[in-house]
């Protein structure tokens, strides 16, 4: 029975992977929420499936973490097998701000340092708090939900100088993530990043115009630099669908890398991918 913790799981992503793992009556899924009470949805699945448990769990709280962690262990009898972090501040009203639109010093650091702490701390302090539970479990995979918005190779292909606070954050988790992989290789842990794609989790409905707006010129710049390359959003479902193929197949050779929901094969980095030649960096 293979146990999965997803974390950050009230909507978007986490939620989608939760009601996919929930489909497989032998996976038991743990279901992170910083607010129960605000995850309707989530709860509307743990109602209908017997595999889900809906935990408390905030990722800049350490007390909450810990409490989250000792509930998974109580239920698995200590182990975990699985832990996929897809928890991440997102579309927020400073989203698509450049390093230039904020209006001071101390609001850059306020925006910068609070996607920090979810984004990377978050990160760091979940998988310290679960390992214990993951060395107990038998598949031995970190699953850190990546974006191609945090490699430098991204952002001067796409042009996309906005997403400062979230793309400078993304990048360093891709960092943290390999890291873990190098700890951890020696105990047979794979830890990757796995960007999902474009997909439409934001509700359109209470995002404002002007976010809208900023999202649209940076689309239109990103296809006139890359003509060829088709910007189609995929739903949640397509993609998580995608993702836990890759989860499935996913080895120690992938450990490290920044991996792509469409195929093993595309591994930016990584102990088998591309290779970077250390030479030009020492
Ligand atoms: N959607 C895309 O196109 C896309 C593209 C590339 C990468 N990604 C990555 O995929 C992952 C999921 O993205 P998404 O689009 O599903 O995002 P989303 O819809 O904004 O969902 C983010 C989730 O993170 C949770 N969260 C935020 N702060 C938290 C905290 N302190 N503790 C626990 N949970 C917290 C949110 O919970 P609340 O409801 O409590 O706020 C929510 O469940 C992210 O890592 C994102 O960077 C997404």
């Amino acid at each position: 029975m293979p146990s999965y913790a997803v974390i950050g799981s009230s909507r978007g992503i986490g939620l989608e992977y939760v009601r996919q793992l929930a489909a497989n009556p032998s996976n038991i899924v743990f279901a992170l929420v910083r607010d129960k009470s605000k995850a309707t949805q989530l709860i509307d699945i743990a109602e209908a499936s017997k595999n889900v448990h809906v935990v408390q769990g905030d990722v800049v709280d350490a007390a909450s973490l810990k409490a989250a962690a000792d509930e998974v262990a109580k239920i698995t009898g200590g182990s975990l097998d699985i832990l996929i972090y897809s928890a991440a501040r997102t579309m927020n009203e400073t989203f698509f701000h450049t390093f230039f639109e904020y209006n001071s010093f101390e609001e850059l650091d306020a925006d910068f340092i609070q996607a920090f702490k979810v984004n990377v701390l978050g990160v760091i302090h979940t998988i310290n708090t679960f390992l214990p539970l993951l060395r107990k479990g038998s598949a031995k995979k970190i699953v850190v939900l990546g974006a191609g918005a945090g490699n430098p190779d991204f952002a001067w292909k796409s042009r996309f100088a906005v997403m400062a606070a979230y793309s400078s954050t993304k990048g360093a988790s891709a960092v943290v993530a390999a890291k873990y992989a190098v700890l951890l290789e020696e105990e047979g842990f794979t830890v990757v990043s796995l960007s999902p794609g474009l997909v439409n989790t934001a509700d359109m409905s209470t995002v404002p115009p002007e976010i809208l707006t900023r999202q649209t010129e940076a689309m239109l710049k990103m296809a006139k630099f890359n003509p060829d390359v088709k910007y189609v959003e995929q739903s949640p479902e397509e993609s998580v669908s995608k993702q836990l193929k890759i989860i499935e197949a996913v080895g120690q050779n992938d450990a490290g890398g920044l991996l792509s929901h469409r195929g093993l094969d595309l591994v930016a980095g990584g102990k088998g991918g591309r290779g970077l030649d250390l030479s030009v960096y020492v």
